[in-house]
């Protein structure tokens, strides 16, 4: 069976000091929580900083974004090497990254590509806009994020990867899919995609997230379907309680 993960995105909210509080106000309730896994990914500039914090704790880091190259003339960029010192996770292809940041599907896959080869596990993030769900085109945009996100890799590759389904009109408004439809969505566009574009066992075995307006009034509906392992959970991630609950929901 696939455990469940609850991981959260802060985007960009929160200093330095700030990230150590919140941190410090989850660690002890998540801890106790032991059946499901947590990964927590703050801005860049606190990565070191919360990673000393969660030392010897069950609460895994991760990054929102990286560059592909090792190192070079790339001012601004922070490449996986950097990152793996820090985090376990990397979020790759956010819709947010997509849209303002011009993330293309040939950069989201290099980037998979590049965060594999120095040992990053990547949350890869496929989902439509509403112009693109309201055409009918949902199943046929997420498939090709996914197969396009995915090009040139093997069974070996994608072990521990997970794939974080959010739609973009869910992100932020409120206004969450329905539990049922995401899952859906996941079952026949990424779970079963996944099994005939890689392997029946790698479709099985891997995580695949819901994300999109997740709170603690809705989260137990997406984590009882049966293709949903998780959230990526963004505004709720913020404040403590939230996310806490969320992480209680899914240990079920
Ligand atoms: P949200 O964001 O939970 O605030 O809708 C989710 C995400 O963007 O990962």
């Amino acid at each position: 069976m696939r455990r469940p993960c609850v991981a959260g995105n802060w985007k960009m909210h929160k200093t330095l000091e700030e990230s150590l509080h919140l941190v410090d106000s989850i660690k002890p309730d998540l801890d106790e929580i032991k059946s499901v896994d947590n990964v927590i990914c703050p801005p860049f500039t606190a990565l070191a900083g919360v990673k000393e914090l969660l030392e010897g704790t069950r609460i895994s880091l991760g990054a929102q974004n990286l560059f592909w190259e090792e190192q070079g003339a790339y001012t601004g960029e922070i490449s996986p090497l950097m990152l793996a010192e820090l985090v376990s996770y990397v979020i790759i292809g956010h819709s947010e990254r997509r849209a303002y940041f011009q993330d293309s599907d040939e950069a989201v896959n290099k980037k998979v590509k590049a965060a594999l080869a120095a040992g990053l596990k990547p949350i890869l993030c496929v989902g439509e806009t509403l112009e693109e769900n309201e055409a009918g085109r949902t199943g046929e945009v997420v498939q090709r994020q996914l197969t396009s996100g995915l090009k040139g890799l093997g069974e070996k590759d994608l072990g521990e990867m997970m794939i974080a389904y959010e739609p973009v009109w869910a992100i932020g408004t409120g206004k969450a899919a329905t539990p049922d439809g995401a899952n859906q969505v996941i079952k026949t566009h990424i779970r079963d995609a996944l099994a005939s574009l890689i392997s029946p066992e790698i479709a099985q075995k891997m995580r695949i997230l819901y994300g999109g307006s997740v709170k603690p009034e809705n989260a137990r509906d997406f984590f009882q379907q049966p293709d949903i392992d998780g959230a990526l959970v963004g505004g709720a991630s913020l404040k403590a309680e939230a996310f806490v609950e969320i992480t209680k929901a899914a240990a079920g």
